[in-house]
């Protein structure tokens, strides 16, 4: 799929050239026409994208003792590996469905798996190790905002936590931005369900699946929740709330 993907991306380039060359006498028809493909063509590079697992930020051991080494291996180069594997097979099934059954069939395993790639993606630039700042408690705008809403920096805390321990099952809990209220929620999703099913931004988002924390912490959640917190990356949770406020 990759070939494919570097064989549209020069198709695409060549045709974008081809069009300057043939700019200095284009008629209605030779615009319209060029136009119709380089539309296809950009939808077939969209179509072909493949999505990658990203790399971390940090090694997988920078995160101990409050996330084992381990957890965070397996975590990304097998849950979040197959979440992008699947997303991409789903992608390149939709690309070749034509019956609307078949289609509506695949929205599932786009949600579930392209969810878990958003949502991860999230994850791990939210957290840092303790030496690069993990866990420093945040500053500026959306300080005051979390003080405002919420009384206290703990008591943002204390919620996340509460509602995170509560999820049944598995999902995540987010610290999202309601853009239009310029408000910040606490809210949950189930399964990989990404935060903007429920109309927020999300700046943080604390994994509760068992995979996240089983390893480490076997069935006490709430103490997986109580130790994420030294591992925070604020200043990556301050930019998003910043660049979307
Ligand atoms: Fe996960």
């Amino acid at each position: 799929m990759a070939a494919a993907f570097t064989r549209s991306r020069s198709l695409l380039r060549w045709s974008i050239g081809s069009g300057s060359i043939l700019g200095n006498n284009y008629n209605a028809s030779s615009s319209s026409s060029f136009r119709a493909v380089a539309v296809r063509q950009q939808q077939q590079t969209r179509s072909n994208h493949v999505y990658t697992l990203p790399d971390l930020d940090y090694d997988y051991a920078d995160l101990e003792p409050y996330i084992s080494a381990e957890i965070m291996r397996l975590h990304h180069t097998k849950h979040h590996q197959t979440y992008v594997t699947n997303f991409n097979k789903a992608l390149e099934q939709l690309q070749s469905a034509t019956d609307p059954q078949a289609i509506v069939a695949l929205q599932s395993a786009l949600n579930f798996n392209g969810g878990g790639h958003v949502n991860h993606s999230i994850f791990w630039k939210n957290l840092a190790p303790p030496k690069e700042g993990g866990g420093e408690a945040p500053v500026g705008k959306l300080a005051s905002a979390i003080d405002e809403q919420f009384g206290s920096f703990d008591r943002l805390i204390a919620k996340v936590n509460a509602e995170g321990a509560s999820v049944q099952g598995s999902g995540w809990v987010w610290l999202g931005l309601n853009k239009d209220l310029k408000t910040l929620a606490v809210a949950t999703t189930a399964n990989q369900d990404p935060l903007v099913s429920k109309g927020l931004v999300p700046l943080l988002g604390v994994d509760v699946w068992e995979h996240a924390y089983y390893l480490q912490y076997k069935n006490v959640r709430p103490d997986y929740l109580k130790n994420i917190w030294k591992v925070i990356n604020w200043k990556d949770v301050v930019a998003r709330y910043e660049s979307n406020v």
